[in-house]
């Protein structure tokens, strides 16, 4: 099997569609400013997350800035969204190299494709938006020190999706010592990135946010559950599962507490659950929606 990233993005739109909590959400739209929109998304990966606010009718008039460090990501993105747009009938003018816009008599978002490392765009972004968005990326930077500088690009609202927190189970069991092992020793991984990242990150945020001075206006659980349906998984899905026993494997391929012969048996086996239809695969994750303090509250 070949491991793309852009791919792997692409796979988890519909598990992300299922578990994005809806609760949040809606206080989102019920507080967003009125149109044109300014939006920063960080982390934003090849853009799955604009294209799902307009489908799902939150986005009309919108500069959208869109940032990853990956250039794939990037090129994908510039690819990517004008096949969808064209595909959901909307019009596409591709402008400069980093420049889109989707629109149709309602609609017209304009989008601002920029590769760069998150902390050096802080540096040079002049104006801050209406809405920060961050969409399964915090729980991979340092906190609590990323926090107030990440705020800084909102001069009102932050809505801070897929935040993983400290839960992963794999369905059915195969060696509940080895499972409880692995699971263990994958999250620890997320611990000692040298980049930061937190395996908690979820249930952290609460704490980071208010010590930066922002309110949390809501916040919910925004679990994956990723099961199959007579067999079958939905939509990319079974590419998805694949994925994340890949992030096992470049993990944990190696580590000095775990049984190489075992861990590799133990891929196979979850490997074929997959082909067979039969892994459940769960993740644990939170959403948040914060204001900035003092900004206005619809
Ligand atoms: C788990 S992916 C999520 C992508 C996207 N939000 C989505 O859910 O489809 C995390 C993304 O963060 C990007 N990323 C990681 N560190 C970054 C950094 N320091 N600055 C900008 N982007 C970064 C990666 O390239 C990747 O696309």
């Amino acid at each position: 099997m070949e491991y793309s990233f852009p791919h792997y993005l692409l796979s988890k739109q519909s598990v992300d569609d299922r578990a994005l909590n809806r609760n949040v959400f809606d206080l989102l739209k019920a507080n967003l400013p009125e149109a044109p929109l300014k939006i920063i998304e960080v982390g934003a990966g090849i853009g799955t997350m604009l294209t799902r606010l307009v489908r799902w009718g939150a986005l009309t008039k919108a500069d959208y800035i869109l940032v990853d460090e990956m250039p794939q990501n990037i090129q994908m993105a510039r690819e990517w969204i004008p096949l969808w747009a064209a595909e959901s009938g909307l019009g596409v003018e591709q402008g400069e190299a980093n420049q889109l816009r989707v629109f149709d008599q309602t609609r017209d978002v304009r989008i601002h494709l920029e590769q760069a490392d998150v902390f050096d765009f802080i540096q040079k972004n002049k104006e801050p938006a209406d809405l920060l968005i961050a969409h399964a990326f915090l729980d991979l930077l340092p906190m609590p020190e990323s926090m107030p500088s990440l705020l800084g690009l909102t001069r009102r609202l932050a809505w801070l999706t897929v935040n993983f927190d400290g839960l992963t189970a794999l369905e059915p069991t195969i060696d509940p010592a080895l499972d409880e092992q692995i699971e263990r020793l994958y999250h620890a991984t997320m611990d000692s990135r040298t980049t930061g990242g937190d395996s908690r990150a979820g249930r952290h945020l609460f704490s980071h946010l208010q010590k930066a001075g922002a309110d949390v206006l809501a916040a919910g659980a925004s679990d994956w559950v990723v099961h199959s349906v007579s067999g079958k998984y939905v939509e990319d899905e079974k590419y998805f599962l694949h994925f994340i026993l890949h992030f096992f494997e470049e993990s944990l391929t190696g580590h000095a507490e775990l049984d190489a012969a075992a861990f590799a048996q133990w891929l196979k086996k979850r490997r074929a659950q997959i082909e067979r239809g039969e892994l459940v695969y769960l993740a644990h994750q939170m959403d948040f929606l914060a204001r900035v303090s003092g900004s206005p509250i619809a």
